[in-house]
């Protein structure tokens, strides 16, 4: 049965170790959250770039009218962008049936170090139980191992990803096949502390308070883009599953997750 390894940040892995593997990225706070949203809400695809100018030229190629400029440095709007990166901004009325061309400061970056993978996954709170089934439906299939790949924040582990590490690591090992390595089992265990019953409160509030003291809360909090925290604390608020494709360069929702735009 799959080995379940977890890596805090990406240059914890080499790329080549990945190369075959099942990847699953996180970067909660905020950039998988905002792709898995944005393909929620219609978006044909989200097209990761790692630097400003390679997103501007990337989204110069479209026709105008059918792509959408999104991304982030220092967590703020890009200067002449559509959209920055708050989840929020990605509804339908504004990218449903476009193309989002996206950079983003670690997200991207996270993406593009997992393209020997053999499958990319796009994970966050917002599609915790899509992205566990479909590892646990795959793993009955065809027992490839896989990472878990923490975008982290500019070399900095962050709890964010960590603690959605942990609430995958924690659904797998329901399964006592899955062989969880050392800092899958410590990302699951600060998911338990979290998570537990003994913990008091709503789960999502715990989830909010703990993602506002991430390194990556922190900064959201800094530039008074809190709001999006709550956000992606939303456990389960979207059903998709998305896989980033190196050799198209896009990540795009799977067959069995393509979903009707919702037009309002
Ligand atoms: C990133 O990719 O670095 C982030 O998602 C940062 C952010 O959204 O502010």
């Amino acid at each position: 049965m799959p080995n379940l390894r977890v890596h805090f940040v990406p240059d914890l892995v080499e790329p080549t170790e990945l190369a075959g593997n099942r990847c699953v990225v996180v970067d909660v706070l905020r950039a998988t959250t905002t792709m898995a949203t944005a393909l929620a809400a219609g978006a044909r695809a989200v097209v990761p770039c790692l630097t400003v100018e390679d997103a501007r030229q990337g989204a110069s190629s479209f026709p105008p009218g059918e792509v959408v400029l999104g991304g982030e440095r220092g967590g703020l709007p890009i200067e002449g962008f559509d959209l920055g990166n708050s989840p929020a901004e990605y509804h339908a009325g504004v990218v449903a049936d476009k193309t989002v061309v996206l950079t983003t400061t670690n997200g991207t970056q996270a993406l593009v170090h997992c393209q020997a993978a053999s499958e990319i996954v796009i994970g966050a709170f917002v599609n915790l139980s899509a992205v566990c089934e479909h590892l646990m439906q795959r793993a009955d299939a065809d027992a490839i191992d896989v990472d878990v790949v923490c975008a982290g924040t500019e070399l900095h582990v962050t709890w964010d990803d960590v603690l959605l590490a942990g609430a995958v690591a924690e659904r797998l090992a329901a399964d006592p096949n899955w062989q969880l390595d050392p800092q899958a089992e410590i990302a699951r265990d600060a998911w338990l502390a979290l998570s537990g019953s003994g913990s008091g409160g709503e789960l999502k509030d715990r989830l909010v308070a703990a993602l506002r003291e991430s390194r990556g809360g922190r900064n959201l909090i800094r530039i008074g883009m809190q709001s999006d925290i709550e956000l992606a604390a939303a456990i389960d608020s979207l059903s998709v599953l998305a896989r980033f494709d190196p050799t198209t360069g896009a990540v795009v929702l799977t067959d069995s997750h393509s979903t009707p735009a919702d037009p309002t």
